[in-house]
């Protein structure tokens, strides 16, 4: 089959670890008979700088016509000083409004080989840890309205966050869709003691639940889900929850798995639609050193080929790689601990290269 992936590499370390990822798709091409097709397009920083506008109409065009989106990453401190609306990360919100991206999924999952870099103690995740963070994606304060205006305290700004019935039930769908593939077990996140929206949120997601008998659903309060993260990260199969919270909590989750540069994620429209990103962010600091780690993007274009294409053994074929690359000890130096004698230091192109070796063998 022939895949149309647009491709948008964006700014800091995005580049190095979209073009890792690129070679390992191209390993799984030739190796199960696929051509992937990128078209390479501008978003971030780098859109800015040449065409002065962080997320063109042609990037959106582009994306559209494609079968898939690949994001490496936004942002930056070059431009870290340009008002709100024009910063690089307004092209991330823009992308996930204009393709409907309203479903993000953020797996979190303890590989046995990273159990040490995990900062909990090992009684708490004996056995690996494996959280599907299910967060909303366009709706919620980040997309609400927004603004400035006159308090007899000052000038004060103000971000609304608001969510309506229906954005509720495709998000809470997609959490329950998944806890039947998993654990049967859904823990919706909000602050229902203090939000109204959050109040709304739970109405819906208790009328959700109802279509799922066969599984458990608890609420926790968003502060109470952040300290049972670290108290007793076992108790989660998927966590539902809105934007910001989704935003917060998958950070945290993502630590606990070891490192952020492990985590890929998923963001899905109505239909097989996706756009795939990892969870980290530019990291301007080890940009262009072949220091990051490629890991959270190649697994995000595994999740691209699972969700988006339904090329399971190709999805799984990726994954194995990357298990088997960490259990041959590579390390990038997020990973890296000066003091287990059985971690190689390796740069972002000789992980690349050890996992395309590894679907190739
Ligand atoms: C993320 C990022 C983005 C978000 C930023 C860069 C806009 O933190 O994808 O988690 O808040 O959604
Ligand atoms: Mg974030």
């Amino acid at each position: 089959m022939n895949y149309n992936i647009a491709v948008i590499h964006g700014d800091g370390i995005g580049p190095e670890v979209v073009e890792e990822t690129l070679l390992v798709l191209n390993a799984i091409g030739e190796k199960y008979g696929h051509t992937f097709q990128y078209t390479p397009v501008l978003a971030g920083g780098c859109a800015i700088d040449e065409t002065g506008d962080c997320l063109p109409q042609e990037t959106i065009d582009v994306c559209k016509k494609s079968d898939a989106v690949l994001l490496g990453a936004v942002g930056g401190w070059k431009w870290d000083t340009l008002p709100g609306e024009k910063r690089p990360e307004m092209a991330l919100l823009g992308l996930r409004k204009e393709l409907g991206l309203f479903a993000n999924l953020r797996p979190a999952i303890l590989f046995d080989e990273l159990m040490d870099a995990c900062p909990l103690k090992p009684e708490i995740v004996a056995g690996g840890l494996d959280i599907a963070v299910v967060r909303e994606l366009t709706g919620g304060i980040y997309f609400g309205e927004k603004g400035r205006k006159e308090t007899p305290l000052g000038t004060a700004g103000y971000d609304i966050k608001q969510y309506a019935v229906d954005e509720v039930k495709r998000i809470a769908k997609i959490a329950f869709d998944m806890a039947i593939k998993r654990n049967n077990h859904v823990t919706s996140v909000d602050k229902a003691n203090v939000l109204e929206s959050s109040r709304v949120w739970r109405e819906v997601v208790n009328e959700v639940a109802k279509d799922y008998p066969s599984v458990t659903l608890d609420h926790l309060y968003v502060d109470n889900a952040a300290m049972q993260l670290v108290r007793e990260p076992k108790q989660f199969d998927v966590i539902l929850t809105g934007n910001m919270f989704g935003d917060i909590l998958s950070d945290e989750a993502s630590m606990i798995t070891g490192s952020i540069g492990m985590l890929p994620s998923a963001s899905l429209a109505t239909g097989n639609f996706g756009m795939y990103e990892p969870i980290h962010g530019s990291a301007p600091d080890i940009a262009g050193q072949n220091k990051a780690n490629p890991m959270a993007t190649i697994l995000s274009a595994s999740m691209m080929l699972r969700y988006t294409f339904g090329l399971q053994e190709e999805a799984d074929c990726i994954e194995n790689a990357v298990k088997s690359v960490l259990k041959a000890g590579y390390r990038t130096p997020d990973l890296y601990q000066s003091d287990k004698e059985a971690d190689i230091l390796v740069g972002t192109k000789e992980a690349g290269a050890h996992i395309v070796a590894a679907i190739k063998a």
